[in-house]
């Protein structure tokens, strides 16, 4: 028995290999485009950067169960940002304590002093939160660190001089987002401090001094403020900054969510425009959203696509939790307000396979699109605009009888998707519910982009301007469409494209 136990652990190796190569997932509910690991646990995305022509997305990871455990950072890599690939964990939980989310930047200017023979540095600025410190009560467990990687992101470095900015005795004290800002020529953390985000600035990524804080007095305050976000949009000739504040519980629709506000920034201080909450997102599957750093004049955000309320409990294995897909940033002014705007990123279009399109569509009733829609895995993107707005439901739904609706309610003025008979929704009580979203545009012509993956729906209405993201778990793939309309609709343009899977062997 003995001599067996190498030779087992060789075919383990092996089996496991394939698995890593993409081969064996196939499970039910396994997204086929949006990011998910290969096993176990993972919530927030973390450290997301562009370097040398490789996106990379870290995120919290717990590898040795599927509920959330002692965090690590895990790695993948992808060149389109649709397709990616598992890495080997980067960062493992240490003597200071568990690896909680944070950010990463390219050090190209070597203000760090970690960069080699000319090579920049990537650096991580992440916040450790320390268990031991926690059960005491001591109220400070959780400071900034850093560490640095010369390597594209394969091996990490941790400082000697960890943390970088000790706990100045603020229980929820993390999440470090830091850009640098080039006016000042000095790096910005913007931090979550329990209810209110709090600006540091440093030369070096080592040395940091706080600048500023923002919120006490603003935004919704129904659960922690988490994972922030500050980044500067051009719009309409003028810089913009936009401050997202991710928040649990406490969205829209119950549970985790994304709020923003805009304003100036001038390096220490952020000014809002307003005090008001915008959401990010009215789904109920879309946290710790934050954005790329060094992908120059374009803001591309990825979330998490699952909700503290019920993430420890979905029905998926062997793994848990999925991200949403990139989605590239802009701002609209709607009656004097500004907008954040969130579109699929280009990039996706290498997943369309099949298509159809078709114009001037009167739909008054029912309309069944699916003998043209042909989909044997419920894989699509419809993408739909009409002159006038009027009430319609979007359904697509399976030979198990589920049905996943999204739609529009003239009379409420409000999109909608509705998950209450959409399979799988009794792991919690709160999961099978209707969520809405107020439509934002004034404009009378209406579009819509729908992208559905095996467990999941996202909704870019009025060209980004209202999004809804929502994960669901049909009995068997959601194979049928149909549009239906009571009061009756005239679709202008409709585009109906079959995706492919982007796992990578397949
Ligand atoms: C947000 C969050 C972060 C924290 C991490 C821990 O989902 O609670 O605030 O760093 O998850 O996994």
């Amino acid at each position: 028995m003995k001599k067996a136990l190498p030779i087992l652990l060789l075919f383990a190796a092996l089996l496991s290999n394939k698995s890593a190569s993409g081969q064996d997932m196939k499970e039910k509910y396994r997204p086929q485009f949006h990011f998910s690991p290969r096993s176990n646990w993972m919530n927030d995305p973390n450290g997301m950067v562009y370097s040398n022509g490789t996106y990379h997305l870290f995120f919290q990871y717990y590898p040795e169960d599927k509920v959330w455990g002692p965090m690590h950072w895990g790695h993948a890599t992808s060149k389109d940002l649709v397709s990616w690939t598992e890495q080997a964990i980067a960062l493992y939980p240490d003597s200071l304590g568990y690896i909680f989310s944070g950010s990463a930047v390219v050090d190209t200017e070597n203000t760090s002093g970690f960069g080699k023979n000319g090579k920049a540095p990537l650096i991580a600025i992440f916040t450790h939160h320390n268990p031991v410190l926690e059960k005491q009560k001591t109220g400070k467990h959780e400071y900034q660190s850093i560490a640095y990687s010369l390597d594209e992101g394969k091996t990490w470095t941790k400082y000697s001089g960890n943390p970088v900015l000790p706990n100045p005795g603020i229980t929820d004290f993390r999440d470090p987002k830091v850009s640098w800002y080039a006016p000042r020529k000095k790096w910005v953390m913007t931090l979550a401090t329990k209810d209110r985000i709090t600006f540091y600035s440093s030369p070096n990524l080592k040395e940091w001094t706080r600048e500023s804080e923002f919120g006490a007095d603003a935004g919704a305050h129904g659960g922690v403020w988490e994972c922030p976000d500050l980044f500067p949009i051009m719009h309409e000739g003028k810089e913009v900054w936009v401050l997202i504040v991710n928040i649990n519980p406490g969205g829209p629709n119950k549970g985790s969510a994304g709020q923003y506000f805009t304003g100036d920034f001038d390096g220490k201080n952020f000014t809002p425009y307003s005090k008001e909450t915008k959401w990010l997102d009215f789904g109920a599957d879309n946290y710790a959203a934050v954005t790329f750093s060094n992908t120059g004049n374009r803001r591309i955000l990825m979330g998490w696509m699952s909700n503290w309320q019920y993430a420890n409990q979905v029905p998926t294995h062997p793994w848990r939790s999925t991200n949403t897909v990139a989605r590239e940033l802009g701002l609209k002014t709607v009656e004097k307000e500004i907008y954040l705007t969130s579109v699929p990123v280009k990039e996706l279009a290498v997943l369309n396979t099949t298509s159809f399109s078709q114009k001037s569509i009167q739909v008054k009733g029912e309309t069944n699109l699916t003998p043209k829609a042909k989909n044997a895995t419920g894989l699509f993107r419809l993408d739909l605009s009409m002159g006038v707005p009027a009430d319609f439901s979007i359904v697509l739904s399976n030979k198990a009888g589920n049905e996943l609706v999204v739609g529009y309610d003239k009379a409420a003025n409000q999109y909608f998707i509705d998950r209450s008979k959409s399979g799988k929704i009794d792991f919690e009580k709160g999961f099978g519910q209707k969520h809405t979203a107020p439509r934002l545009s004034v404009d009378h012509s209406m579009d819509l982009t729908l992208i559905a993956d095996a467990a999941s729906v996202e909704l870019f209405a009025d060209k980004g301007l209202t999004v809804m993201t929502d994960i669901f778990f049909p009995d068997s793939p959601m194979t049928d469409l149909h549009i239906k309309s009571v009061s009756g609709i005239k679709i202008e343009n409709l585009k109906y494209s079959v995706l492919k899977s982007a796992l990578p062997g397949k």
